[in-house]
């Protein structure tokens, strides 16, 4: 178990059958990535992406159709791995007449600690998320939020290697998704490795170390978040001084929103001109340059051209993603 990578998923494909309907759910479509010990990795999509699929592949719970996963360092299903693995379910279900130290004792349990450390390790974790005045209470009387940090407590309760969790800031209120990105952090700190998945973009720029953007089955980008930014450049904006008289011709060819007012220029470059040359053009007509600003794409315009490409080039393959919705409102 020493290799240097937490999951390593290679191919993956997964073919779901429904058994009235005789029509078939191509799931996942030949999915390969990498998480890298010690990272957070954000897993991001779209509803009906494959998010849950492919993570509910990694623990063992269905099996792909094709292709194969390690988890730290062993294919899965691997029993000794998943004991080293913490893992947050999409929709936990809860029993509702249990209370957070029940429901953490019983993964303690799962996991074959002594009651002693169960004690002590669920007193810890309910504490530190902050359920502490709410461990003797039903988790039938918990809000949504509650019961989501309930459900990091016991994905936590075996000191996990590595945690999986999905959609872990699904229903939480801004405070709520800022108490978990922190506990996340928290547990990359402590040297764990975190998979997480989302459809909340903000959420992944602000922590993840990389990130892989899903859509129908199939990774649509992947890399840092400052690389997935900036691998497309949008254009650049500029301004310079350049005296009325001087004829702009030559420099604002090619440009976008071109605005001339007294002696200043401005102007937008496409994303792929030769900046410097431009300036040193405008220098040699007489111009003094202000500003020169790249204009970045964010996650979310990137995430949105991924999606909507993904969703062009299916070619109406019939994969009954997006019929299936989800009343969620992140
Ligand atoms: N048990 C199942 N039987 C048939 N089809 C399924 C099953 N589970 C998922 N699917 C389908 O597989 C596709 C991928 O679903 P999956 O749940 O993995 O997506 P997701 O990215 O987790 O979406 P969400 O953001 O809504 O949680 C969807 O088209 C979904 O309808
Ligand atoms: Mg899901």
């Amino acid at each position: 178990m020493g290799s240097s990578r937490a999951i390593v998923v290679t191919d993956l494909r997964k073919t779901y059958r429904t058994p009235f309907q005789r029509k078939k759910v191509e799931a996942l479509r030949g999915v390969t990535f990498e998480v890298e010990r010690g990272h957070i990795f954000g897993f991001v999509g779209p509803n009906g992406a494959g998010k849950t699929t492919t993570i509910r592949t990694l623990m063992g719970l269905i099996r792909p159709t094709s292709g194969s996963a390690e988890l730290l360092g062993a294919p899965i299903p691997s029993r000794a791995a998943r004991a080293k693995v913490g893992f947050l379910p999409e929709s936990p279900y809860f029993y509702d007449y249990l209370t957070v130290t029940e429901l953490c004792d019983l993964a303690g349990r799962l996991f074959g600690m002594p009651a002693p450390a169960r004690a002590a390790r669920a007193k810890l974790l309910i504490e530190r998320v902050g359920l502490g005045d709410a461990r003797n209470q039903n988790l039938k009387k918990y809000s949504k939020g509650m019961l989501q940090r309930a459900g990091l407590a016991q994905a936590l309760m075996n000191d996990p290697e590595l945690v999986v969790l999905d959609e872990p800031m699904s229903g939480l209120d801004p405070i709520g998704r800022k108490e978990v990105r922190d506990l996340i952090l928290e547990l990359r700190d402590q040297g764990k490795t975190v998979f997480f998945s989302t459809h909340i973009l903000s959420d992944v720029e602000a922590i993840t170390d990389r990130v892989a953007i899903i859509a129908r089955g199939q990774l649509q980008a992947a890399g840092t978040p400052s690389e997935l930014v900036a691998k497309t450049v949008l254009g650049v904006d500029v301004a310079v001084r350049l005296p009325a008289q001087v004829d702009a011709a030559e420099l604002t060819a090619g440009a976008d929103r071109v605005r001339r007012v007294g002696d200043e220029l401005s102007l937008v470059l496409p994303g792929d001109t030769d900046v410097d040359a431009w300036l040193v053009r405008a220098h040699g007509a007489g111009a003094k340059v202000i500003s020169v600003a790249p204009r970045h794409e964010t996650l979310e315009s990137l995430f949105l051209r991924e999606v909507a490409g993904a969703q062009r080039g299916s070619g109406g393959a019939d994969n009954g993603g997006p019929e299936r919705s989800k009343a969620e409102n992140t």
